[in-house]
């Protein structure tokens, strides 16, 4: 793992965007993975105002969201197909057939796990994939305990996590107990990893992951046996390192 501690969340967003704009150059119809949460808004909005100033082509590319909750209905303002519609693939000119999330309303939800990780696949992988980390170590929505091999599947959100996004409904009670999500395996398939971290309540998780043991007691430190996984991180998430 290679951890960067920068001053501020522009400065990461303009870290990520640069390897994201790299990528693109080199390969325009690249496949991007897509994580909801505040921490990754700076680099959408970097990636928007390159667009839309330098024209930052996104028109061949792909991408797939990390997560869904399941139940919420088509549109709902905070199913993460709208999130992540809202905040960054309307901003640029990826075409909307190529933005691609897990079905948390399907009648089988097993079959559309697998269909999922069969058009990931079928496109040939995800090749840099943005990631935010909660406060118990999860990534995606990937909770403490999950198989570091698991695959796209349904998972059940631990109170904490409820409680943590609770701040996006209206009330707790109104956040869904199960989601769809990648899974650690599925996450480390791939070519690039980048996880960012913003202030003093991630500083925990992320020493965790950092320093602590590789165990599904903390999903993201499965990253330390990824090949590429790029450490974003201001000195208020680095003050437990
Ligand atoms: C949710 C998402 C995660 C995200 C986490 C942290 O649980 N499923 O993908 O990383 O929130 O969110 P934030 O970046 O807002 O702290």
């Amino acid at each position: 793992m290679e951890i960067v501690i920068l001053t501020g969340s522009k400065q990461i967003g303009a870290l990520a965007a640069d390897a994201i704009e790299a990528l693109l150059r080199r390969k325009p119809n690249a496949v991007l993975g897509l994580a909801t949460g505040s921490s990754p808004l700076p680099v959408y909005d970097e990636l928007a105002r390159r667009h839309r100033e330098n024209g930052l082509d996104f028109s061949q590319a792909h991408a797939f969201a990390l997560d869904e909750y399941v139940g919420l209905e088509p549109g709902h303002h905070e199913s993460y197909r709208e999130v992540i519609r809202r905040e960054f693939t309307d901003k640029v000119n990826i075409d909307p057939a190529n933005v691609h999330s897990p079905d948390g309303m399907a009648a089988d939800l097993p079959a559309a796990c697998e269909a999922y990780e069969e058009t990931m696949r079928a496109l040939g992988g995800v090749d840099l994939q943005i990631l935010g980390v909660g406060t118990d170590g999860h990534i995606g929505f990937n909770e403490p305990g999950s198989s570091l091999a698991s695959r796209t599947r349904i998972k059940t959100l631990i109170e904490q996590t409820r409680k943590d996004n609770a701040r996006f409904f209206k009330n707790i009670d109104e956040v869904p107990h199960h989601v769809v999500t990648q899974g650690l395996g599925t996450i480390m398939d791939a070519r690039h990893v980048v996880l960012i971290a913003t202030g003093a309540q991630k500083a925990q998780a992320v020493r965790d992951f950092v320093e602590g043991p590789v165990a599904a007691i903390c999903a993201a430190s499965v990253l330390q046996m990824h090949q590429h996984a790029t450490i974003l991180i201001d000195e208020a998430a680095a003050s437990s390192l």
